[in-house]
Formats: C-alpha cells, sequence, structure tokens
C-alpha cells in the first residue's frame, strides 16, 4: 500500500472540519481520479499527503510506514511528486534548467549529472531547447510541463496532481494526457475535467462534506454534458475508452478521442 489514510480529520485553524474521518487509499500503481466542488478539499488531501498540512486527527501511512513528524515526511516527500495547480508555486529558478536540476542537486548529486539529468527530463516532456529559457516568460502551458519535469527528474514513486489541466489550452492538455498515460507509477488526479480523468485514471472518487466516496470506474465516467443530441442531459455511454462509437451520440458533434478532454459543464 502506497497511501493509506485512515480515519483522517482536518480543519484550518478555527475553521469547520474539511476531512471528517477519511479513509481513503492507492495501491501499488493504482491510477485515481478526484473531483468534487471548489473548497471541498480536494488541495488540501493532497497538501496532507506531502506534509504540507498535518491531520487533527487519523493516520496517514506511507509507503507502509506511518508518517507524523517534519523528519518523516522529508523522507516520503521524495518519493512522492506534487503538482501544484499554479506553476508559479513551483518554479522559482530564472532558468529552466536551473529549476529542473534543483532537486537532484539538493540531493547531493553533482552538477554535472544534475544538469544532464534534467536535460534527459526536459527532452522527455517535448522540452528540448528550454534549457536556458528565463522561467517567469514561459507561457502558462510551458510552465506547467516544465513544473512537470521539476518532479519527474526525481523519479517520484507516486505522482499527485492538483488540477494539472485547467487553464490550459488543448494541445498541452493532450500532452499531458500523453505523458500521465506513460508513466508506470500510481497517481492521484483532482480535476474537474471529466473527459480528461476517463483518458487518465481508472477509478474516479469524490469528495463533499468532508467525506470521500468510490464514484465508479473512469470508464463510466464519460456521463457528462457535451456537444451532441444528448448533450445537455448528464448520461452514461456504456463503451470503454478504447470504442469511440458513440450510441448517444446521433453521429453529431462528437469529439474524437482526445480532442474533447476539455468538456465542461454548461454554466
Ligand atoms: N490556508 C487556509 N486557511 C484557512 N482555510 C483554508 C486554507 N486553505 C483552504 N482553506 C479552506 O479549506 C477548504 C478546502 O479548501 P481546498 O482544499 O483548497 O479545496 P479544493 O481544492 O477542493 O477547492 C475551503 O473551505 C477553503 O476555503
Ligand atoms: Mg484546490
Amino acid at each position: 500500500m502506497i497511501i493509506d489514510m485512515e480515519k483522517v480529520s482536518f480543519s484550518y485553524s478555527g475553521g469547520k472540519a474539511v476531512l471528517d474521518s477519511v479513509d481513503f487509499q492507492l495501491r501499488g500503481k493504482q491510477k485515481i481520479g478526484l473531483i468534487g466542488p471548489n473548497g471541498s478539499g480536494k488541495s488540501t488531501l493532497l497538501y496532507l499527503l506531502m506534509g504540507l498540512q498535518k491531520p487533527s486527527a487519523g493516520i496517514i501511512r506511507l509507503f507502509g510506514k506511518p508518517v507524523r513528524t517534519e523528519a518523516d515526511f522529508q523522507l516520503t516527500r521524495r518519493r512522492i511528486g506534487l503538482l501544484f495547480q499554479n506553476a508559479d508555486d513551483q518554479l522559482f529558478s530564472p532558468t529552466v534548467i536551473e529549476d529542473v536540476a534543483f532537486g537532484p542537486l539538493n540531493l547531493g548529486m553533482r552538477p554535472p549529472r544534475a544538469r544532464q539529468k534534467a536535460k534527459e527530463t526536459l527532452e522527455k516532456l517535448g522540452l528540448t531547447g528550454f534549457e536556458e529559457r528565463i522561467t517567469h516568460l514561459l507561457s502558462g502551458g510551458e510552465k506547467k510541463l516544465v513544473a512537470l519535469a521539476t518532479i519527474l527528474v526525481m523519479e517520484p514513486e507516486v505522482l499527485l496532481l492538483d488540477e494539472p489541466t485547467t487553464g490550459l489550452d488543448e494541445e498541452t492538455c493532450i500532452r499531458i494526457m500523453e505523458i500521465l498515460n506513460e508513466l508506470d507509477i500510481g497517481t492521484i488526479t483532482v480535476s474537474h475535467e471529466y473527459d480528461f480523468l476517463a483518458r487518465t485514471t481508472q477509478q474516479v472518487f469524490s469528495i463533499r462534506q468532508g467525506k470521500i466516496g468510490f464514484n465508479g470506474s473512469s470508464a463510466e465516467l464519460h456521463s457528462h454534458y457535451h456537444i451532441h443530441r444528448a448533450g445537455t442531459v448528464p448520461h452514461v455511454h456504456p463503451y470503454s475508452q478504447s470504442d469511440d462509437t458513440d450510441p448517444a451520440s446521433n453521429g453529431d458533434d462528437h469529439g474524437k478521442p482526445g480532442l474533447d478532454a476539455r468538456a465542461r459543464k454548461p454554466k
């Protein structure tokens, strides 16, 4: 068991419970999606797993061991990557290569090796040639990919993603989707984008009023509002991700796989 939360409760000082005796697990290389309304505690849950906040009650076990103190979390943080919702929270060096090499250097890797590793990671993410670019001048999508590089260079055993596609253009969303699908590690992805979750996760949980519940397999999650005749009606497509024949579509305007990755509920 990689992640095991047992009866975990949490509230910010003076506030009401954000998490109320939550049980939640991630096993092996499971890919889990997490949905929930704004303010329901999705980011807080990820922060608790990183030790950025500490539970007010309950036990968090990571890689089979309880983690309580800052020293415990320092060890597990090397093995868990968190992609923050806002890439600016993740990037702080003047150039891309410095940002990506920072983690390995911080772990004591020699500078030439750290630079080489950073370069290879950038290449894998399609960011060849970005090494000397000024981080704060990058576009939102580029920043997000560089932020992902700063995490993947550390070779995490599990990856937490906080709304990884929010505000990004379709091309970057598809690229992130492809990167996630190539990763052979467990992931927890917080997102409001159902199609993105359907294509990058296996199961989906939802969080509401402090509780987490199992929603179902991600393949069934294709029950949303989008552009075709059943578009304004929430519906389930009884087919798997690999089969894009859509019985509800009547052939009109239904997106190709990947291209409706940013479909949203109508306002
Ligand atoms: N630093 C903080 N101090 C006090 N309250 C906070 C803080 N961060 C978040 N909250 C509150 O905790 C609740 C959960 O927030 P959050 O985990 O960010 O939700 P989500 O990511 O699902 O939108 C919200 O009511 C939010 O206002
Ligand atoms: Mg959040």
